[in-house]
């Protein structure tokens, strides 16, 4: 199999790597093809690639490339995992949204509309080539925040493409440490949208063992997603820490204005891989990366990959269409859910009815989503206000054009139309 990773520059794809070293006997991969603008990088990240690779023993090779046709020519699956602007353009959306009070954040809020606004008609380019260029039954995995909405730009426009996040797996893998069991034993019973979920189940063997673990392991979950207990027990579920920009926003704008941005920490993090990357004698994944964030995108990927060549049958969790399974949003929405891959596309697992609150909060997130990605494929400050004002974290009217203010005035440069 031919595995092209576009943002392959990544300091995370030594991650990816070192999945696919481990798991070489179960899926076979000939050429792994980093594609990157960034020559440097590539040089530094194919290089690290390439030793990972032959200290495992793994017969593929890698080829790093600019060129995305070459990088993505018969390529039978396609992992996109770009940050248009990079760190610089995160450290912007992180920090003015602080001006009318509003978290910073990349994939949520006023910031996440900016970074979508940047990356939806890039993906879309990346795509066409993809289609173009690919092996014509490749996919499109979907790592690029914000996963729901590039997801729904690629589905919309016709391309075979699936997103994936690693917080499901997350809580997957540490659900099953606090019970013992084998991660592959438990299935979540996981919902929302990307970036915007509930646990609302933890089956092992047809078991549900949340409400055992909210009786006897309260404080461990929530100290795992830093929110009040309370917040847990009232909802019934166990909600991802990026609710926490909204179940504790006020809470987390005094830690961000007090502490540095992800995007400064990150960057701090990245020099020093990237240092290690260039030293010839480092061969494997280093330490430093666990620091980088990402944790288990690799074996995410890995499982997802092998779920689709029929090799696993379990339910994953993708973002996918809706197709009636929330009745209360459009069809053509995108969701995070567990589903089966039939040998041709996704099914969704079947999900209970949502209460109000949950139901509501994601109602709301995704009329924004709607709106955001109408903003990012048409442009226009008009559409930008209305996307900005739809999102719950703004709703206001004078904020909404004050933050639309500030996210033009910061993206103008990756906007065409601005
Ligand atoms: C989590 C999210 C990803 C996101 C990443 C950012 O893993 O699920 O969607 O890209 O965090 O990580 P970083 O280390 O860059 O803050
Ligand atoms: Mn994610």
């Amino acid at each position: 199999m031919k595995l092209a990773i576009v943002g392959g520059g990544s300091t995370y794809t030594p991650e990816l790597i070192d999945g696919f070293a481990r798991f070489r006997d179960v899926l076979p991969l000939e050429e792994i093809r980093l594609v990157d603008p960034d020559p440097r990088r590539l040089e530094l990240v194919g290089g690290m690639a390439a030793r990972m690779l032959a200290r495992a023993g793994h017969p593929g090779r890698v080829v790093a490339t600019s060129d995305l046709v070459a990088g993505v020519t018969d390529a039978d699956a396609v992992l996109l995992q770009l940050r248009i602007g990079g760190q610089d353009a995160r450290h912007q959306d992180e920090t003015w949204p602080h001006d009318v009070h509003c978290i910073g954040q990349e994939t949520t809020g006023p910031g996440g509309l900016a970074k979508a606004l940047r990356t939806v008609p890039v993906a879309l380019e990346i795509a066409e080539a993809v289609r173009r260029h690919a092996a014509p039954d490749a996919w499109i995995i979907d790592f690029t925040n914000p996963v729901g909405i590039v997801t729904r730009a690629l589905l919309q426009a016709g391309h075979r493409a699936v997103g994936l996040c690693n917080v499901a797996i997350g809580f997957q893998r540490r659900f099953a440490a606090m019970l013992g069991v084998d991660a592959d034993a438990v299935s979540l019973g996981h919902v929302g949208l990307n970036h915007l979920t509930w646990e609302r189940s933890i089956d092992v063997d047809g078991v549900d063992h949340l409400p055992g673990m909210m009786r006897d392991r309260l404080d461990d979950l929530a100290g795992d997603v830093h929110m009040d207990p309370a917040l847990i027990t009232g909802l019934g579920a166990v909600p991802s820490y990026y609710l926490r920009y909204y179940y504790a926003h006020d809470e987390v704008l005094a830690e961000q204005l007090r502490d540095e941005s992800r995007a400064e920490a990150v960057r701090a993090i990245e020099n020093e891989l990237l240092a290690l990357y260039a030293d010839p004698s480092v061969d494997t994944k280093p330490e430093a990366l666990a620091r980088r964030g990402g944790a288990f995108y690799s074996e995410a990927a890995i499982e997802l990959l092998l779920q689709m060549r029929g090799a696993d049958t379990r339910g994953r969790v993708v973002n996918l269409r809706n197709d009636g399974l929330l009745p209360f949003l459009p069809d053509d929405h995108v969701i995070e859910v567990p589903a089966r891959f039939d040998g041709a596309r996704f099914v969704a697992e079947p999900v209970a009815a949502l209460p109000d609150d949950i139901a509501g909060t994601i109602a709301g997130v995704a009329g924004y989503e709607r709106l955001a990605l109408d903003a990012a494929v048409h442009g226009g400050r008009d559409r930008v206000l209305r996307a900005m004002r739809a999102h719950p974290l703004v709703l206001q009217h004078d904020r909404a054009e004050k933050l639309t203010d500030l996210l033009l005035a910061a993206n103008a440069p990756f906007l065409s139309w601005a």
